[in-house]
């Protein structure tokens, strides 16, 4: 039975929520408002066009055309394409080489599936596009997570039949997309937030790679 390993990519593979947070905290504080760590929390998986309605609707501002809500958007996009700038291989988050390395020994295809429309060019700059055999991300899904769409796009770019699929995942939307395309859901971080993952570590350096040979034999 043929396997594929689908992998989320901001708080999975790098940590970009920072540089998000950065981005939306600047935008926020020029309508004259607080942007917290705790509200960034809610943005993660989430789509940017939908995160700016969160955020809008947050600070309570509803007298905006489409134009502005536009051009809020671009803004808050051109400050993060500038924090993540210099981004390199420092920010890869520990072990996730050694499970993509593993993975590519035993010739299992690797697609990412991402809600950001940024995801080719932060794999670039980290050296890790090289990896993936298929891209699935914001530019070719409509439906954000919880919609499993994403996913199955990937598996069927990917040539595996979904429920032969196993998804890293850091958000709860995420873990929630995959459980609804029947794949294998693996949560990365907190596990009381992602209760519904099917697997549960707090990173990568607490996987073995005898547990990802369990998953592509079983
Ligand atoms: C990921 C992040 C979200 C982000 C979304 C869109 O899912 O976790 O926080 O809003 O991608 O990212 P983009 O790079 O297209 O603005
Ligand atoms: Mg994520």
């Amino acid at each position: 039975m043929k396997k594929g390993f689908i992998f989320d990519l901001d708080g999975v593979i790098v940590d970009t929520a920072k540089y998000h947070y950065l981005a939306w905290k600047k935008l926020a504080n020029e309508l004259g408002f607080e942007f917290t760590t705790a509200q960034n929390e809610l943005f993660k998986g989430v789509s940017r066009k939908r995160c700016l309605d969160i955020l809008l609707n947050d600070i309570g501002k509803i007298d905006y055309t489409q134009e502005q809500f536009d051009t809020w958007m671009i803004e808050k996009n051109l400050d993060y394409l500038a924090f993540i700038k210099n981004m390199d291989a420092s920010e890869i988050l520990p072990d996730v080489p050694k499970i993509l390395e593993f993975l590519k020994e035993e010739s299992i295809p690797i697609a990412l599936g991402s809600a950001s429309k940024n995801a080719q060019p932060i794999l670039e700059k980290v050296g890790l596009l090289h990896y993936f055999d298929t891209i699935v991300d914001g530019n070719n899904v409509t439906k954000a997570k919880p919609d499993p769409e994403v996913f199955l796009l990937a598996a069927k770019q990917l040539g595996v039949n979904a429920d032969n699929c196993i998804v890293f995942e850091d958000a709860v939307a995420g873990i929630q997309a995959a459980n609804a395309a029947q794949m294998t859901s693996i949560g990365i971080g907190n596990k009381n937030v992602l209760n519904e993952s099917q697997f549960n570590f707090t990173d990568f350096t607490q996987i073995s790679t005898d547990f990802i040979k369990n998953l592509i034999e079983n």
